[in-house]
C-alpha cells in the first residue's frame, strides 16, 4: 500500500497530456469477448481496474497482452474463451465486470456472476441491467450472492430505462448486438464513453445508431468480428486537471482534452473566477485569485458529472463565500467532506446536500481516499494546502488514474509517492516509492507528458504564452 506525500502550496504550470478513459476501455474489454478474431485497443489507459478486467478475461480463457512500445495498445484475443463463469474476487474488485453479463449472453448464452464491486459511494442497484437483459430475452436466477443467467431467446425488443443508466445503456446495448432484430433502448444514456463503444462496436461489424442520443438503435447481426479501435480521452481525468489548475492558482494546458465532453466543468471554473480557454481540442486553465462560490448539482451527461463534484468541492472550500453542492446521482458521494475538514474546509452536509463555507486557505493533513473521486479531490485540495499533507488509501487512484503523481509532478507540483511502512521523505530527498507500471516489462514513457504535447497554435503566441514550467511550489516542511 502507498500514500501521496504533498508540500503545498504549488502553482500548477505547464502542459500535461489526458490518458485514455477508464470508463470507455472497461466495457470495450468486455464487448471483445464477443468477436470472433483479435481486437487492438489503443490509448488504453494503465490502469488498475484494466488489469482487474484483463484478469477476468483471461480466467474466462480469453488472451490479454499490453503491446506496442510504450506498451499502450490492449491486444485481445477471445478465440480461447471458454469460460462463462466470472471469479468472485476478481469480480469484487471491478464494477464493470457487470458489463461482461450482456457480451457472454450474446457470446456464449450464458453467464454466471456476483454482485460486482468498485467504488462505496452508495447503493449501486444493477436491476436495470438485469431487466434489459430478460426483456432480450435472459432467464436470471440469484442463488448465494451469484447471479446466474442463460439465454433462452434472445430477440429485439423496445426497452425504456427507468433512469439513464450509463451501465445499463451500454450492457443492453452489447447484449443486443448479437439478437435477432432490432432493438430500441429509450431513456438511455447519453455519456460519450457510450458514443465510443458505439463507435468500437459498429467497427466489429455491429449495427448501432444513436448513441449521444437518448434512443439507441441496435439491429442485431449474425456475428462480430475484431476491430481496431483509439479509446477517447478520459473526461474526468481532463476536468480533474483543470480544477486542479484553477485551485493552485495555476496555468495548465491539456492539449489532448476535448471541450465539449468537459463543457459543464468548463462553465463552472468560468462561474467561479478562473479563465478557461477551450478549442475544439485542448483545453487552457488559468486560476485567477480566490474562486467565487458557487452552487452545482451533479446530473447525468451533459450535466455536471457525480465524477467530478468530490473534485469541485475541494476547489469552493477556498472560495470567497458560501456554495451549495446537490448530489443527485449517488446517495453517499460526500465522504470526501469529512477528511476536508481535516484539512481546514468548512462543510456541512446533509443527505445529498453540502454546504461548504470558503476558507481563505486549507492547511496540510493525514487523509485518507475513500474512493477514486474522493481520492482525487483530497490530491488536488493538498496542492493547494500549507504544508504536507498525506493522502492514504492511494490504490483507490490507482484504479482510474494514470500515473497521477508523475503528471502532477511534471507540473510542478510537490507530490511523491512513498510506501506505507516508509518513513515521510525529509526535504529535498525524493521518495522511493515510485510506482511500479502494471505491465513491468514493458515500461510506460508516454504518460507523464509536461510539456510534451503541442499547444493549438494560437496559444502559443507570445500574449497566450504559457509560463513554462516556473511553477512555486513550497519547500517541503517536516511533521
Ligand atoms: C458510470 C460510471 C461512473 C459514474 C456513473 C454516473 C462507468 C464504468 N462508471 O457508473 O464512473 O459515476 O456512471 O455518471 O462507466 N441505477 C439503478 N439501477 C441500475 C443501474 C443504475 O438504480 O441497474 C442508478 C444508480 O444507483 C445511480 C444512477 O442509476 O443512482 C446512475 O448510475 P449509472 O449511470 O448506472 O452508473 P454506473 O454505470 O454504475
Amino acid at each position: 500500500m502507498s500514500k501521496f506525500v504533498i508540500d503545498g502550496p504549488c502553482e500548477l504550470s505547464g502542459a500535461v497530456l489526458a490518458s485514455g478513459a477508464k470508463n470507455a476501455v472497461l466495457p470495450m474489454m468486455a464487448a471483445s469477448l464477443m468477436a470472433d478474431s483479435p481486437c487492438l485497443l489503443h490509448n488504453a489507459p494503465d490502469l488498475t481496474d484494466v488489469l482487474t478486467m484483463a484478469k477476468i478475461l483471461e480466467q474466462l480463457g480469453a488472451k490479454v497482452q499490453r503491446v506496442d512500445p510504450d506498451g499502450s495498445t490492449l491486444y485481445l484475443d477471445p478465440r480461447p474463451l471458454s469460460g462463462h463463469v466470472v471469479d468472485e474476487m476478481l469480480m469484487r474488485q471491478v464494477r464493470s465486470s457487470i458489463f461482461l453479463m450482456g457480451p457472454l449472453l450474446g457470446r456464449m448464452g450464458r453467464v454466471q456472476v456476483s454482485y460486482p464491486g468498485g467504488c462505496d459511494i452508495g447503493q449501486r442497484p444493477i436491476d436495470l441491467h438485469i431487466k434489459g437483459l430478460r426483456a432480450l430475452g435472459a432467464s436470471f436466477l440469484e442463488e448465494h450472492g451469484h447471479i446466474i443467467a442463460e439465454r433462452r431467446k434472445w430477440e429485439g425488443i423496445d426497452i425504456h430505462l427507468d433512469i439513464p443508466s450509463v451501465g445499463a445503456t451500454e450492457n443492453v446495448m452489447m447484449g443486443a448486438c448479437l439478437a435477432n432484430g432490432v432493438t430500441v433502448i429509450r431513456n438511455a444514456a447519453k455519456e460519450p464513453e457510450i458514443v465510443d463503444l458505439q463507435g468500437f462496436l459498429n467497427s466489429m461489424g455491429a449495427r448501432i445508431r444513436g448513441a449521444g442520443t437518448d434512443v439507441i438503435k441496435i439491429e442485431g447481426v449474425r456475428r462480430l468480428s475484431g476491430a481496431e479501435h483509439t479509446i477517447m480521452v478520459d473526461r474526468i481525468e481532463v476536468g480533474t486537471l483543470m480544477v486542479a489548475a484553477a485551485i493552485t492558482g495555476g496555468d495548465v494546458a491539456i492539449p489532448n482534452a476535448v471541450a465539449e465532453h468537459v463543457q459543464a466543468v468548463i462553465s463552472k471554473l468560468r462561474e467561479v473566477g478562473a479563465e478557461v480557454k477551450a478549442g475544439g481540442q485542448g483545453i487552457r486553465v488559468a486560476g485567477r485569485g480566490r474562486p467565487k462560490p458557487t452552487d452545482l448539482k451533479t446530473l447525468p451527461y451533459p450535466g455536471f458529472p457525480t465524477d467530478m463534484q468530490p473534485q469541485m468541492m475541494a476547489l469552493l472550500s477556498t472560495a470567497e463565500g458560501t456554495s451549495v453542492i446537490t448530489e443527485t446521482i449517488f446517495d453517499s458521494r460526500f465522504k470526501q467532506a469529512e477528511e476536508l475538514s481535516r484539512m481546514g474546509a468548512r462543510i456541512r452536509s446533509e443527505g445529498r446536500t453540502a454546504i461548504i463555507k470558503g476558507v481563505p486557505m486549507l492547511s496540510g493533513a493525514m487523509v485518507e481516499a475513500t474512493d477514486l473521486r474522493s481520492g482525487a479531490s483530497l490530491v488536488i485540495a493538498g496542492l493547494a494546502a500549507e504544508g504536507r499533507t498525506v493522502v492514504g488509501g492511494i490504490h483507490n487512484l490507482d484504479r482510474g488514474y494514470e500515473r497521477f503523481e508523475e503528471k502532477l509532478a511534471s507540473l510542478g507540483a510537490g507530490v511523491r509517492r512513498v510506501q506505507d511502512d516508509e518513513p515521510p521523505p525529509s526535504d529535498g530527498i525524493p521518495a522511493s516509492g515510485t510506482r511500479r507500471s502494471l505491465w513491468e516489462e514493458r515500461p510506460r514513457e508516454r504518460a507523464a507528458s509536461g510539456g510534451e504535447g503541442a499547444l493549438p497554435s494560437a496559444w502559443l503566441s507570445p500574449s497566450a504564452s504559457l509560463p513554462g514550467h516556473s511553477s512555486s511550489c513550497a519547500p517541503p516542511t517536516s511533521t
